[in-house]
């Protein structure tokens, strides 16, 4: 019996060793250990031995189960540590890793020169309405004072549509019949902003869509200084304080009398350069005292109300304010270009 104990102890400890995770070992446990293991079984015979062999095979049986005991918990314990390392091995954090930055988008830069211009204007108190950009003939020429044949409506290659009298408007002026139809006789200072097309030879300086910004003022006894003080103040929250502006006199038909603004050339300080084709300004808008005609045609009565307008073209301003030498960019969608702003 003795012999039986060496072999148990033997053959336990060898198996102990091939354990290497927590259901083996607790299979090693059930076989060696648990109730039916061979070593139990012994201990269940003790009583049955003869009275000189008991005591030795009972030591004898105690020391294989301590020795069995002890290894099974040394085995456990390590196995338990070894786990426990890997899991921190394998889900190990580098905090001192940099950061995954995610890209996000950012404004067109027509967008942003659009909220800055929104912003002056209505600190000036002026609210922005939107108006269509599919026209009538009616509204893009007529009610500005260009009936059929006027020879002004050159100044605007217009795209017709098939649909006789539906064009597409050729600027944001059939705004001003729009929103005067609207507020008639309330006095009336709005922005509209807009994207306006003409049959143009596209080139660095000219595109069949672009972006306008319309403005119109009617009152009581609104004047030509009205117009002037609202758009050199424009000009200069748009492009500095220091800017210098000049008014030109100029035609439209909408407008009585009519004039456009030019500022100075910030690229050659008015010494003339190739953007300013040498004259040292840049033009950057129409204006003008609303014709009484197109009051008339707006609902208002021109022997008690007058106004000021003006209409700028937004590409032109975004490209002097961030230098961009070519108005192809703004509708190319090019990442290299929209991702400096
Ligand atoms: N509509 C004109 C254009 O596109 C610009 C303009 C000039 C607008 C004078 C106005 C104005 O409101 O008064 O060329």
């Amino acid at each position: 019996m003795l012999e039986q104990l060496n072999q148990i102890e033997q053959d336990a400890l060898q198996a102990i060793r091939a354990a290497q995770d927590e259901t083996t070992i607790e299979q090693w446990r059930v076989a060696y250990l648990g109730r039916s293991a061979p070593l139990m079984q012994i201990f269940d015979k003790l009583g049955a031995l003869p009275k000189e062999e008991r005591p030795a095979v009972g030591r004898r049986a105690n020391e294989v189960k301590r020795a069995l005991e002890g290894a099974f918990s040394e085995r456990a314990d390590s196995l338990r540590q070894a786990s426990l390392v890997h899991s921190l091995t394998a889900e190990r954090l580098d905090v001192t890793l940099p950061g995954r930055s995610f890209p996000i988008g950012r404004l067109h830069p027509l967008t942003q020169t659009l909220r800055e211009m929104y912003h002056i204007f209505a600190e000036m108190g002026f609210q922005v309405f939107r108006s269509r950009e599919v026209e009538t003939d009616e509204y893009n020429f007529q009610l500005l004072n260009m009936p059929e044949d006027h020879p002004a409506r050159d100044m605007w290659d217009t795209f017709y549509t098939l649909t006789p009298g539906v064009l597409l408007r050729t600027h944001t002026s059939p705004g001003q019949i729009h929103v005067m139809y609207a507020y008639a006789p309330e006095p009336i200072r709005v922005i509209l902003p807009g994207v306006v097309y003409r049959y143009e030879q596209v080139s660095a300086r000219k595109d069949t869509q672009f972006t306008q910004v319309e403005g119109i003022a009617v009152g009581r006894s609104i004047t030509f200084g009205d117009l002037k003080g609202t758009l050199i103040d424009f000009a200069r929250r748009m492009f500095g304080q220091d800017v210098r502006t000049r008014f030109r006199p100029s035609y439209f038909p909408f407008t009585e009398p009519s004039a456009e603004m030019d500022i100075e050339c910030f690229l050659c300080g008015r010494k003339g350069c190739g953007v300013c084709k040498g004259s040292g300004w840049l033009e950057i808008l129409g204006s003008g005292m609303v014709h009484p005609v197109v009051l008339q045609n707006g609902g208002y009565d021109p022997e008690q109300f007058s106004g000021f307008a003006f209409g700028m073209g937004v590409e032109r301003i975004a490209m002097l304010c961030y230098k961009i030498e070519d108005i192809r960019y703004f509708w190319a969608n090019d990442l290299r270009f929209l991702e400096q702003f």
